[in-house]
């Protein structure tokens, strides 16, 4: 059968059913929920309640009655593909999609031998109308032990899914200078091309063009004193950073003109969510100057690269590449501005494709 095949029963189909069963002495067992992301609490409480008896069938809300029962970012799944899941498990014989929050019309039109609800309800706290249907009906009523942890609320939270939909990337960005490319990561943003939120700045330079940019956009910017050795970034220094960010719950982590090397704990902490943009076509040209080593060794063209950070200096994996060319009076200052020109259009372009599997 194909997934467009799969048809839930009517109320009628259901009831006729029930009568079958009833005229071969079988008693069928009858639950009703959301069913909106199935996890192993739903499976072991089906389960459970087809072990009540013949057969089991499921009422599903419809996606209204969700909504009405549950608030306006649910269902996370229409009621067709939730219905056709739940018949496809081993404990589930029929599935009903109904529409009201209650199900004593079901109740009352199905007459189910045993009614199963899940262990929040008692017997006390079953809707009145609802008891009175499974009173009218004889049916047997048995709630069912909830297992702990398992929910859709849990299931919604660890996917970090919150309530109205996944949030947008979450970036740390780290400069040392000017901050261009910072300039071109909020411009990218406020122009919608890029979905993300810069959470955080960091610099190792308390006065620069970097930090105030973050300043002047309303970010939350960072100077953090590299320590003793004007050249390395020392180890209080790391944990700094790395704390920072974590405090943010930055998602990606952007070197964009950050000069110093970074190390543990900011490199374990962020494995392969750190990226470096650097004003050459690695892997040539390493390191500092990069403009000028260009020039040095006569290249015809030059460019810039968005890596991956490793542990070693721009030896990450190459995410995306830009070319320019070297024109014949270029100094170190002119090539290195028009690789910068295309390292603004490079950068956002890498973020706005940025998953963790990239
Ligand atoms: C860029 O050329 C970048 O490739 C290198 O440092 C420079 C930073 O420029 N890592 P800015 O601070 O973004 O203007």
């Amino acid at each position: 059968m194909s997934a467009a095949d799969f048809q839930p029963l009517s109320v009628a189909e259901a009831a006729l059913w029930r009568d079958e069963l009833d005229a071969r002495g079988h008693r069928l067992v009858f639950t009703n929920g959301c069913f909106d992301l199935l996890h192993a609490g739903h499976v072991r409480y089906l389960n459970q309640a087809r072990a009540l008896g013949d057969a089991l069938l499921v009422a599903v809300n419809s996606d209204a009655s969700v909504r009405a029962l549950k608030g306006p970012s649910r269902p996370v799944n229409p009621e067709h593909d939730r219905a056709e899941v739940l018949a496809a498990l081993r404990a589930v014989d029929g599935v009903v999609i109904f529409g009201e929050e209650r199900a004593t019309r079901l109740i009352e039109a199905i007459r189910p031998h045993v009614y199963a609800k899940g262990g929040d309800y008692t017997i006390d706290s079953l809707n009145p109308e609802e008891r009175a249907a499974l009173a009218e009906a004889g049916s047997a009523i048995r709630i069912l032990p909830l297992v702990p942890g398992r929910s859709t609320t849990a299931t919604l939270q660890r996917a970090a899914i919150p309530e109205g939909g996944p949030r947008r990337l979450r970036l740390g960005v780290l400069g040392s200078g000017q901050g261009s490319n910072f300039r071109a990561i909020l411009d990218a943003i406020a122009a919608g091309s890029l979905d993300a939120e810069v959470a955080l700045a960091i610099s190792d330079q308390a006065d620069c063009a970097f930090l105030e940019t973050a300043r002047v956009a309303g970010i939350e910017a960072r100077h953090v004193d590299p320590g003793p050795q004007a050249r390395r970034l020392g180890d209080a220094a790391q944990k700094e950073i790395a704390e920072h960010l974590r405090r943010a719950r930055v998602d990606l982590v952007v070197l964009a003109g950050f000069m110093k090397i970074l190390r543990d704990p900011v490199l374990n902490t962020f494995d392969g969510r750190i990226i470096n943009v650097h004003p050459s076509l690695l892997p040539k040209f390493k390191g500092v100057n990069a403009p000028r080593q260009a020039l040095e060794a006569g290249e015809r063209e030059s460019g810039c690269t968005v890596h991956l950070v490793a542990a070693e200096i721009d030896a990450g994996r190459i995410l995306g590449q830009a070319r320019v060319p070297i024109l014949p009076d270029d100094t170190p200052d002119s090539l290195h501005e028009r690789i910068k020109r295309a390292e603004h259009e490079l950068l956002p372009t890498i973020l706005a494709s940025w998953s963790p599997e990239t």
